[in-house]
């Protein structure tokens, strides 16, 4: 299973990574006749977080989900990476002074200590609306005709916004600084339903927004739709929940980030249910997402596989 999931990862990371780096070229001189190129600096700095690696997960989750429902792959690398660069402008931003204040993502000083606040902020912004250019794009060369492609855009916007990651992100932020104190007694259960919606929210929204790019690239039926969405959720509170242990246990250069939550005082899984019961939860959540790709038959392995992964992974 390993084998066969490293495999399959690699592959999909170096179509990604040459995709990416295409698309970085294309922006920079002798570009599109109506369009200038963008400043040098900014493309550096978009270039900087973008192809200092990562495991380009939401790309090859894109990419899965079109192949379960009949399109090949490459077919929807561009509305792939354009989920890879909405994920890299959230970590840009994720580890802003004035947001989890860290210095170090992907292995790399993170994109504010390289060039600045105020360069990391636009290199985030650039990156997140350079996504949609691409989704788009990738809707028009599929030929998905207007409603479709109208409903893949509204998709990829509520996954990335203020009602999904954008909103998780918001109320991780007021979540922060909490002391020991008020989590407990009366005020457990109102914390435990607020933990599970930061991380469905600004985990979980952009994983699932992910699945249903692939899915309504490729025309899916609804069902088809719906359980690969029920997948991505389950998958993506799994992950946050995997991220989470992996601040208290992992190894900081393999993760290549050093690890803030206790620094910061966030509200996690390991905080609320300790280092045991987090990793259940997650192997728990990780069977129900395999259990929601029941309609595909094998093409799905590679989900299933993904999903594995997802809790027993180290970096
Ligand atoms: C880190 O995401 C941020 C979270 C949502 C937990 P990844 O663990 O996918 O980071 P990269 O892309 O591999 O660097
Ligand atoms: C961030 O969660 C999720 C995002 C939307 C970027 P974390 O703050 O736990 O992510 P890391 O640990 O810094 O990668
Ligand atoms: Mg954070
Ligand atoms: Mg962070
Ligand atoms: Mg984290």
């Amino acid at each position: 299973m390993i084998d066969r999931l490293e495999r399959f990862l690699s592959q999909r990371s170096a179509w990604v990574e040459r995709e990416l780096e295409r698309l970085l070229k294309a922006s920079g001189p002798a570009p599109i006749p109506f369009l200038a190129p963008a400043p040098a600096l900014l493309r550096k700095a978009m270039g900087y977080s973008l192809m200092a690696g990562g495991k380009r997960l939401r790309p090859a989750l894109v990419m899965a989900a079109a192949e379960c429902c009949g399109v090949p792959p490459r077919r929807v690398l561009k509305a792939a990476c354009a989920l890879e660069m909405i994920h890299t402008y959230s970590l840009i931003h994720d580890d802003l002074p004035a947001m989890d204040d860290d210095d170090l993502r992907r292995g790399r000083p993170t994109s504010h200590k390289v060039f600045g606040e105020g360069m990391a902020i636009l290199a985030g912004d650039g990156l997140l609306t350079w996504a949609f250019e691409l989704t788009a794009e990738n809707a028009a060369a599929l030929r998905l005709e207007g409603r479709a492609a109208a409903l893949l855009v509204r998709a990829v916007s509520a996954g990335a916004g203020a009602r999904g990651m954008v909103g998780g992100q918001a109320a991780d932020l007021s979540a922060e600084g909490w002391t020991d104190a008020s989590l407990r007694g009366s005020k457990a259960g109102a914390a435990r339903a607020l933990l599970r919606y930061i991380h469905v929210h600004k985990t979980a929204a952009l994983i699932t927004a992910s699945l249903e790019a692939g899915a309504l690239l490729a025309k899916a039926s609804p069902a088809r739709q719906r359980a690969l969405r029920k997948y991505g959720r389950a998958v993506g509170l799994a992950f946050q929940i995997a991220d989470d242990v992996l601040d208290i246990v992992g190894d900081k250069k393999k993760l290549g980030k050093r690890g803030s939550d206790a620094d910061n005082l966030k509200l996690t899984y390991p905080r609320l249910f300790g280092i045991e019961r987090s990793r259940r939860m997650a192997r728990e959540l990780s069977a129900e997402a395999k259990a929601s790709l029941e309609l595909f038959g094998d093409v799905a392995d590679p989900l299933r596989d993904l999903a594995d992964f997802i809790v027993t992974r180290d970096h």
